[in-house]
């Protein structure tokens, strides 16, 4: 409930719900503790895995293996004949190969490129570069090389988004 910027929150012994409510019987073999703990990851979970059409044989990375979810998700993932790999922190590494991940990564830093804007170039960021060359710690990757008659053929390939590193035309790169 929000009412003048607060927000209060009740946390009920029961509710009502209707009788075509989302309902099921309580699984005869866990308490009502356990029973009550699994709804929200497994539900949110399968929702998710079906938007994904995971499927047998897939591998599935699980990025927050240990949370509520992660730990409905890694168990579905098994029951849906899934390879598991759970991300979580070190502490809890233990608990996500006893749910069943076959490997666990313990949380580091994730980066990526998506959404971040245009990358800034520097002179001096290419002089770093040309010494790790000199120094081989960096080396080309060239996927094809295409004459300049044969550009379109260049771009429809780059296109795929499926190209290692670069593709070269004889007078530049694309
Ligand atoms: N779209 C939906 O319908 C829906 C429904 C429910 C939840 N969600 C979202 O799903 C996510 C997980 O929900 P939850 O209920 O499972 O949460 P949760 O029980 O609080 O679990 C959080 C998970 O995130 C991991 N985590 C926390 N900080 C992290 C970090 N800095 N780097 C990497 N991992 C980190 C935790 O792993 P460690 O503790 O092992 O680090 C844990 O596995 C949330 O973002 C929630 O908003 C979406």
């Amino acid at each position: 409930m929000h009412e003048q910027g607060c927000v209060l929150a009740l946390i009920p012994s029961y509710t009502c719900l209707p009788e075509d409510g989302v309902v099921a019987l309580k699984p005869a073999n866990v308490t009502y503790e356990g029973a009550a703990a699994v709804p929200f990851g497994g539900t949110t979970a399968l929702h998710f895995f079906r938007k994904g059409n995971i499927q047998n044989g897939q591998k599935v990375l699980i990025y927050g293996a240990s949370g509520a979810l992660g730990t409905s998700a890694i168990q579905l993932a098994k029951y849906y004949g899934t390879e598991v790999t759970g991300v979580c922190s070190t502490t809890n590494v233990e608990m996500v190969k006893f749910l069943g991940a076959d490997k666990v990564i313990e949380n580091g830093t994730y980066l990526t490129v998506e959404g971040q804007g245009i990358a800034k170039v520097s002179s001096k960021d290419l002089v770093f570069l040309k010494e790790l060359m000199e120094t081989g710690k960096i080396k080309s990757v060239i996927d094809r090389r295409y004459p300049l008659e044969q550009i379109p053929e260049a771009h429809r390939y780059v296109e795929k988004g499926h190209k290692k590193r670069k593709c070269r035309h004889h007078r530049g790169t694309c």
